[in-house]
């Protein structure tokens, strides 16, 4: 089987990218060259009903639909809560349109947190172990590892995964951290641009959304230990991980996106969108409940019994 999944990756890395299914109405955070590679890696399980394609983070069913449309034989799953990228709360709508109008039957919404979804996934699909396992939900650290972790009972015995967004450090670090300590599962393919797409120029960001769009990393299941040991590229300095230690005990830790925006900007000289920033985060710190709070080190044991805890 390993065989078979190198040549997918291979083929759709040499070539220019084909999706086996397309529509204008698909839209979405994806890459070309990825959706293909999804779609090339799913069929080759298509003869096999005791298995499923998985996704976490369907969006607006961008890769959900592509897959399910090249796949019309497997059921393939996408977990979303719908908690990001959506201000206007559009986008199970939208996804439930677009799959209605491709009638795609196979494509199946689970709409709860991954964590929660975890908790019991065959319930979800019917006793269907994952073929495919597609991250590109919640992209910290600890979400990162912790859907790689939660999806291990259920991935079947050569099983793949394919981590979106591996540009980022922390996705690569959380990768890596997993396949150090899970030596059946191996580091098949890596792919990086040199900046996420937000930041490239026009032309650049098309030819990222022709190809890999945010870097990506494909695992596998090598149970018979026959690839070589591989990791993605990370840092020895952990010093931006072990800064989470602050953020979690800090007065005001849910602040500190806003708070490191408001700095940024005061340190780059951007001082009309620093105070505009600076009054976000004072409306943000009224919302916070933070009765009991001390201005650091807090350990937050104040929800935990207090049979639990000795004076
Ligand atoms: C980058 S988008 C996914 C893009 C999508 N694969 C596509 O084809 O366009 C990330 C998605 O992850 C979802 N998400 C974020 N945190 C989540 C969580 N804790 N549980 C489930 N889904 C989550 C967001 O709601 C968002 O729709």
């Amino acid at each position: 089987m390993i065989e078979r999944i190198k040549v997918v990756i291979q083929t759709v890395e040499n070539a220019n990218p084909v999706c086996a299914f397309e529509s204008p109405l698909l839209t979405g955070y994806s890459g070309k060259r990825l959706i293909a590679v999804l779609q090339g890696l799913t069929s080759l399980f298509r003869e096999n009903q005791q298995l499923c394609y998985l996704e976490i983070g369907v969006f607006q069913g961008l890769t959900l639909l592509s897959v399910a449309g090249a796949n019309p034989e497997v059921a393939c799953f996408g977990i979303d809560n719908f908690q990001t990228y959506d201000p206007e709360k559009q986008n199970m709508r939208i996804f439930m349109e677009r799959r209605q109008k491709l009638g795609l039957d196979n494509a199946h919404l689970i709409n709860l947190d991954y964590e929660d979804a975890f908790e019991n996934l065959y319930a979800h699909t019917k006793g269907r172990k994952i073929g495919l396992l597609f991250i590109d939900g919640p992209h910290d650290y600890r979400s990162q590892l912790m859907g790689l972790m939660l999806a291990m009972p259920y991935l079947s015995e050569n099983a793949v995964i394919v981590v979106d967004d591996s540009n980022y450090l922390h996705v690569r670090q959380a990768n890596t951290d997993f396949l150090m300590t899970h030596p059946e599962y191996k580091l098949i393919f890596q792919s990086y641009t040199p900046c996420h797409p937000v930041n490239m120029t026009a032309e650049q960001a098309e030819r990222a959304r022709q190809d890999w769009w945010n870097g990506v990393n494909i695992i596998v299941r090598d149970k018979d230990n026959v690839l070589p040991s591989m990791y993605p590229p990370t840092r020895r300095n952990r010093i931006l991980f072990e800064n989470d230690h602050f953020t979690h005990s800090s007065r005001i830790g849910e602040l500190s996106p806003r708070a490191l925006t408001v700095l940024n900007l005061l340190f780059t000289g951007r001082w009309m969108r620093a105070v505009k920033n600076l009054y976000m985060a004072y409306k943000e710190y009224k919302q916070l409940c933070l009765k009991n709070r001390f201005d650091d080190a807090n350990t937050f044991l104040e929800e935990v019994p207090q049979s639990l805890i000795k004076c």
